[in-house]
């Protein structure tokens, strides 16, 4: 437990308690590297938010479960409200109702998990003032965006706190991205503060330097600097999303003016995963396009059928052929049958095929239409694992659906037309 009355302020933590309230826009975000203070930070400016904000509303405090929030925050929060500064806390694990007095007043509180994506059934309805997300990434998105909707009245305060991970994140994206670039309707409601290990005047200088030591790469800039970074280790490590996309409207053009020689399609079945299935497309000149993309779960053929023949009449054109995982002959059948398409199941080796879509990347002859929003995500978070360098040939078994339906269409039309 930690001993407030020997707490250190470095010149950041500082700045941040001692800033009034009202001077905090809506959402307030503490990010950065593990160990930083955060947590702690926001925790000791629970009582003065609490106090401006008021009794009437709900105030919640999430983390990625219950017990997280218990075990991050709750576990400091209440000796400090109760033995720091005399007040009280009373708190049912089990229903995640809380209630603290302090300074004559009674605050209603509730503790809850965001993490899940059925999460935010727990917090439909009702108007909160305050609201405290520790370790916000981890938060479902459909959960956040409920909770910045129910902090209606005009004083209500968000605060969360974060380490950093992909730049790829929504929360990095959506708002902090836009702070640092100065979006003005951003920073209306959005506030950023960035915290390092140095900005904790509590660490000591030798437990720095370990923590230091223990990370590289990618893992060094979040962990110890606190970045937002992309860490190593990504399969398509050369597509870059500037380069290697194009709008939809104008590859619609290319499309129409008959650009387009032949167009095929890449399908990894799925059903807890999702199916993926791209239209691909190529011009005489060997140019490879991702022109749509049908990622969906509990999808079988049946579903897959509907959209290619919906797809055929929107582009105007036959697609001659698909290359299908064959770990779903009966589905594959079905495709047979009920398209006009040509159906293969020919499955790539792994490493074969992925050298060479690399290569088509590497070329600039492989260009992703923007509509195709699962496949651009999966090129940005498809990766080997972190730490087995020896084990490169294999990379993780997830973000991988458009991914396998890319490699089984590119494989099959590379390997007729080298
Ligand atoms: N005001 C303080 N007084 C005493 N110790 C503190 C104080 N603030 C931080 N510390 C020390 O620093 C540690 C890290 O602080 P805190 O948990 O707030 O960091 P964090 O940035 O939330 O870290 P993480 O990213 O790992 O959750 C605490 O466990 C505590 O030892
Ligand atoms: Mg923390």
């Amino acid at each position: 437990m930690i001993k407030w009355e020997k707490s250190k302020y470095s010149e950041k933590v500082r700045k941040f308690l001692s800033m009034p309230p009202e001077d905090f826009p809506l959402f307030t975000l503490l990010d950065g590297a593990v160990r930083s203070g955060k947590t702690l930070s926001i925790i000791q400016k629970i009582p003065q938010i609490f106090e401006f904000v008021g009794t009437e509303y709900l105030k919640v405090f999430s983390g990625y479960s219950r017990n997280s929030v218990k075990n991050n925050v709750l576990i400091e929060l209440k000796p400090f409200i109760e033995d720091y500064l005399g007040g009280k806390v009373r708190y049912n694990h089990s229903n995640g109702e809380m209630e603290i007095k302090l300074f004559g007043k009674r605050y209603d509180c509730y503790v809850t998990g965001g993490g899940k994506s059925d999460s935010l059934n727990a917090i439909q309805g009702g108007t909160w003032d305050f609201w405290y997300a520790n370790e916000l990434p981890r938060h479902n998105y459909g959960f956040y965006n409920m909770a910045l909707s129910r902090l209606t009245p005009a004083n209500a305060r968000a605060f969360a706190d974060s380490n950093p991970e992909s730049s790829n994140h929504w929360l990095y994206t959506e708002k902090i991205k836009p702070w640092l670039d100065g979006d003005k309707n951003i920073r209306q409601v959005f506030k950023y503060l960035h915290f390092t290990m140095h900005d904790n005047a509590n660490l000591s200088e030798v437990f720095i330097k370990n923590q230091e030591k223990l990370y590289k790469g990618a893992f060094k800039k979040r962990k110890i600097d606190g970045l937002w970074v992309i860490a190593e280790g990504l399969v398509y490590d050369t597509f870059c999303p500037e380069k290697h996309t194009v709008s939809h409207s104008k590859l619609f053009e290319r499309i129409q003016k008959g650009e387009i020689a032949e167009y095929f399609l890449g399908i990894d079945w799925g059903w807890n995963h999702p199916t993926a299935c791209l239209l691909l497309g190529n011009t005489p000149d060997g140019m490879c396009y991702v022109i749509d993309e049908l990622y969906s779960q509990k999808l079988d053929a049946d579903g897959v059928i509907k959209w290619i023949n919906r797809k055929q009449t929107e582009y105007k054109k036959f697609f001659s052929y698909a290359n299908c995982d064959n770990a779903r002959p009966e589905q594959n059948e079905k495709l047979r049958r009920y398209t006009n398409l040509v159906i293969y199941e020919e499955k790539p080796k792994v490493e074969d095929s992925i050298s060479l879509v690399r290569s088509l990347i590497n070329y600039d002859r492989l260009i992703v239409s923007d509509k195709c929003l699962h496949t651009l995500e999966e090129f940005s978070l498809y990766r080997y694992e972190q730490d087995a360098l020896s084990a490169k040939d294999s990379p993780l078994k997830i973000n991988d659906d458009c991914m396998d339906a890319l490699r089984y269409g590119l494989y099959k039309y590379l390997t007729e037309n080298p």
